[in-house]
């Protein structure tokens, strides 16, 4: 009888990848313990035929050619920026993601961290907590109004448009900028493309959608963050290193910028300390796929992901260097980045 495949699983996931896997493979399943090294990976799917992996598992090209066994990566989130997909397609190993599934529990989440930043709840709550309470006044803890106000979109895939379908429920006017137009999304919300100055410069709150790539790291820098209003807010569900976070830090402290809200982080799990002493940002431990009901889905696409690859079939997500490389909305989704 032929010997069972093996699939090794990084991190603790909802049971469903699992009880979909062992019909067929050998699972093996590792603990969640946090971010691993190269070497720990190398280590990890030394035996695998598969492997399921998280945004935090750097799968290098040293990962890859470690173990020349290995068929697919099937990586449990959207973004692959941790993956090295030019080595993963030369050495023909098959690169997936979830995308879909976990849009409209990024998009909510955005929602949330945009009005958790405007209507000062983090620091209402806080406040509550600290037995500061002392009657209703009609100064305390005031923030912004979200009607008529410009939300100005950084990268217009499905989170991207998701978000804008929101935000016009609460009466905001949306622009967007990215690589090519979304005339779906315009004709939906009325959202308009525009260059990314006028985006920063008239943007009462600016939200982060796009991939991580070489040309998305530190787009919002000191000079991005320069040319914002000062009474804007900035929200990030996407990935941390688009935003230079020492200089967020300073224009939020220095009252260049009123507001921001993170679920992401560019050395997650660290936060810069700076962030973390200031009032003026709403901070998130990737948060942004965080229901029950998504991070199933996520199991069962990554699962189903593994099943086709190993038997044979093609992959039902595959991405590739072409995605990375292209910020615009695509098919396999890899152009959404999510917290
Ligand atoms: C992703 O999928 O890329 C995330 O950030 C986690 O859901």
């Amino acid at each position: 009888m032929a010997q069972r495949q093996t699939v090794v699983i990084t991190a603790e996931l909802p049971s469903l990848a699992t009880a979909i896997l062992s019909r067929k493979f050998d699972v093996v399943a590792h603990p969640s313990v946090g971010p691993r090294s190269e070497q720990a990976l190398i280590t990890l799917i030394s035996e695998a035929d598969a492997a399921i992996t998280l945004l935090s598992d750097p799968v290098t090209r040293r990962v890859l050619e470690s173990n020349p066994n290995l068929r697919i990566v099937a990586n449990y989130a959207v973004g692959v920026d941790n993956v090295d997909l030019r080595a993963a397609a030369e050495l023909g190993v098959v690169v997936t993601n979830t995308p879909g599934v976990l849009t409209d529990a990024t998009a909510d989440m955005t929602l949330a961290l945009l009005l958790a930043a405007a209507r000062r709840i983090v620091e209402g709550d806080r406040l509550v907590r600290a037995g500061e309470f002392h009657g209703w006044t009609p100064l305390m803890l005031l923030g912004a109004s979200l009607r008529g106000k410009r939300l100005g979109i950084l990268g217009m895939g499905r989170i991207g448009g998701a978000v804008a379908a929101r935000a016009r429920g609460f009466g905001l006017e949306i622009i967007y900028h990215s690589r090519s137009g979304n005339s779906e999304v315009e004709r939906a919300t009325g959202a308009r493309l525009v260059a990314l100055d006028e985006l920063l410069r008239t943007s009462d709150f600016v939200s982060v959608h796009t991939p991580l790539t070489p040309e998305t790291r530190h787009l919002i820098d000191a000079s991005a963050l320069g040319m914002m209003k000062s009474t804007a807010y900035l929200i990030n569900t996407a990935r941390g290193s688009v935003i230079d976070e020492p200089a967020l830090a300073e224009a939020l402290r220095t009252g260049r910028l009123r507001g921001a809200a993170l679920d992401v982080y560019e050395s997650e799990p660290s936060v810069h300390p700076a962030l973390l002493r200031l009032d003026n940002v709403v901070l998130l431990p990737h948060l942004g796929s965080a229901t029950v009901e998504t991070r199933n889905e996520m199991a069962r696409i990554a699962a189903e992901n593994v099943v086709a690859v190993l038997d044979g079939l093609p992959p039902l997500n595959p991405v590739s260097q072409s995605d990375q490389d292209d910020s615009r909305p695509e098919p396999s989704g890899a152009g959404e980045r999510t917290g």
